[in-house]
C-alpha cells in the first residue's frame, strides 16, 4: 500500500506556481501527440479539475501561414488551466505562434524539446535542440518577449547516453526565461524505451529555481509518490499511462491531496467510458473521429477475459454503432460472470 508521507504532503500543498500563473494541482497531463484532443482532455478534466493539461504538439511554422487554426489546437471556452504546446526551430515563427496560442486562451505555452521523431528533429525542432542550445536559448528569450503568458520548455536527458547534457541545457533554458522545465527522463536515443532515469530529474531540480516536472515511467500513484520523493520535483506528468486510462492524473492528484486512494474502476466502468469517448469523437470529428477512435478502445480493452478478442475486433470498426455494439456486448458479459 502507498503511503503518503506527512513531509511530501506538506512540500505539495501549495499551488504549483509556473511564473505568475498558478495551479491547485501537482499532476500534469502531457501532451500527446494522436491523443490529447479536447474530447481526451474533457475526460481527463472530470476526474482531475484542477490539474495542467496540454495539446498536441503543434508546428509553429505551418500555424503562421495558416488561415485558419488547426483542430488540435482548439481549446474549450473556460478550459482551463491549459497550456498550448508548440514546435519549431526557428525563433521567429514560434513568437508568432506562441501569440496565436494566448490568443485562443493558452494559459502558457509550452516548447518541444524532446520530440524524438525524425520527421521533426531532422528540421531542427523537437528534441534536435538539444544538440543546439543557443538555438532553443534564442526561442526561449523570443517567445517570453513575445507573449504575457508564462512560457516552459519540455525536453529529455540529452540525444544519448554519451551525450547527456541537461544540466548545462536545463539551466540555460531557465537563464533564457523559461518559467517551468519539464523532463522526460530518456535520451532521445532511448525514445520510449528502456527506464526512465528518475535520478536526474533530483540533479536537475538541485540545480534550478523554476518549477521541475518529472516525466517518464508515471504509471500508478504508487510511481507518482516514489518519483516525487527520489527527485524532489514540484509535480509529475502522466504520458502513456493515461493512454485508454484517463482517470490517472485525476487519482493521483486526489492521494496527494487526501493520502487516500479512490476505487480503481472496473472493466465495466473502463468500457462505460470507452463508449462515451467514441461517441464524442464522433461527434466532434466524424469519420475521421471513429478512425482516432480505433486505438483509443484498443487500450481501453484491457485486464479481463474476452480483452483480447475484443480489443482486435474494436481495432477495425467502420462506424459507431458497431464500437458501441462490441463494447455493449463485452459489458454484459462481464456483469453475467459478476453482476
Ligand atoms: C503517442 C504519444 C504521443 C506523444 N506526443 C507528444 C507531444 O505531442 N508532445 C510532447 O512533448 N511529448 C509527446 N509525447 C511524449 C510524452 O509526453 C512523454 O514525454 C513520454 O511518453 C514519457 O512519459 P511516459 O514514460 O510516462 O509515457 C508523446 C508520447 C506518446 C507515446
Amino acid at each position: 500500500m502507498t503511503i503518503l508521507s506527512h513531509q511530501l504532503q506538506q512540500r505539495l500543498a501549495t499551488p504549483l506556481k509556473i511564473g505568475s500563473f498558478e495551479i491547485k494541482s501537482r499532476v500534469l497531463q502531457s501532451p500527446l501527440s494522436g491523443v490529447t484532443d479536447l474530447v481526451f482532455r474533457r475526460l481527463v478534466r472530470r476526474y482531475a479539475p484542477d490539474s495542467m493539461m496540454y495539446t498536441e504538439m503543434v508546428n509553429a511554422k505551418e500555424l503562421c501561414y495558416l488561415k485558419q487554426l488547426p483542430r488540435i489546437m482548439e481549446i474549450e471556452p473556460n478550459e482551463k488551466p491549459i497550456s498550448i504546446q508548440l514546435f519549431d526551430c526557428r525563433p521567429d515563427f514560434l513568437a508568432q505562434a506562441a501569440q496565436m496560442a494566448v490568443a485562443e486562451g493558452a494559459d502558457t505555452v509550452d516548447i518541444n524539446m524532446g520530440c524524438p521523431v525524425n520527421k521533426i528533429t531532422k528540421k531542427g525542432g523537437g528534441s534536435a535542440l538539444l544538440r543546439d542550445p543557443e538555438t532553443a536559448e534564442a526561442i526561449v528569450r523570443t517567445v517570453v518577449n513575445a507573449v504575457s503568458v508564462p512560457v516552459s520548455v519540455k525536453t529529455r536527458m540529452g540525444w544519448s547516453d554519451r551525450h547527456i547534457n541537461i544540466l548545462d541545457f536545463a539551466k540555460r533554458m531557465e537563464d533564457a526565461g523559461a518559467e517551468m522545465l519539464t523532463l522526460h527522463a530518456r535520451t532521445r536515443e532511448q525514445g520510449y524505451n528502456g527506464s526512465a532515469q528518475w535520478e536526474w530529474i533530483g540533479r536537475v531540480k538541485e540545480i534550478l529555481s523554476i518549477p521541475v516536472i518529472a516525466n517518464g515511467d508515471i504509471f500508478s500513484v504508487e510511481a507518482a509518490v516514489k518519483c516525487l520523493e527520489q527527485t524532489g520535483a514540484d509535480g509529475v506528468m502522466c504520458s502513456r499511462g493515461t493512454l485508454g486510462y484517463p482517470f490517472l492524473v485525476g487519482e493521483i492528484d486526489h492521494f496527494l491531496k487526501t493520502g487516500q486512494s479512490l476505487a480503481t474502476p472496473t472493466p465495466v466502468e473502463r468500457l462505460e467510458c470507452a463508449k462515451e469517448h467514441l461517441q464524442a469523437l464522433w461527434d466532434y470529428k466524424g469519420d475521421r473521429g471513429i478512425h482516432q477512435a480505433r486505438k483509443h478502445l484498443a487500450w481501453y480493452a484491457k485486464g479481463f477475459v474476452g480483452a483480447g478478442e475484443l480489443r482486435d475486433r474494436l481495432s477495425r470498426i467502420e462506424t459507431v454503432v458497431q464500437g458501441v455494439e462490441l463494447i455493449d456486448g463485452a459489458i454484459a458479459r462481464l456483469k453475467a460472470v459478476s453482476p
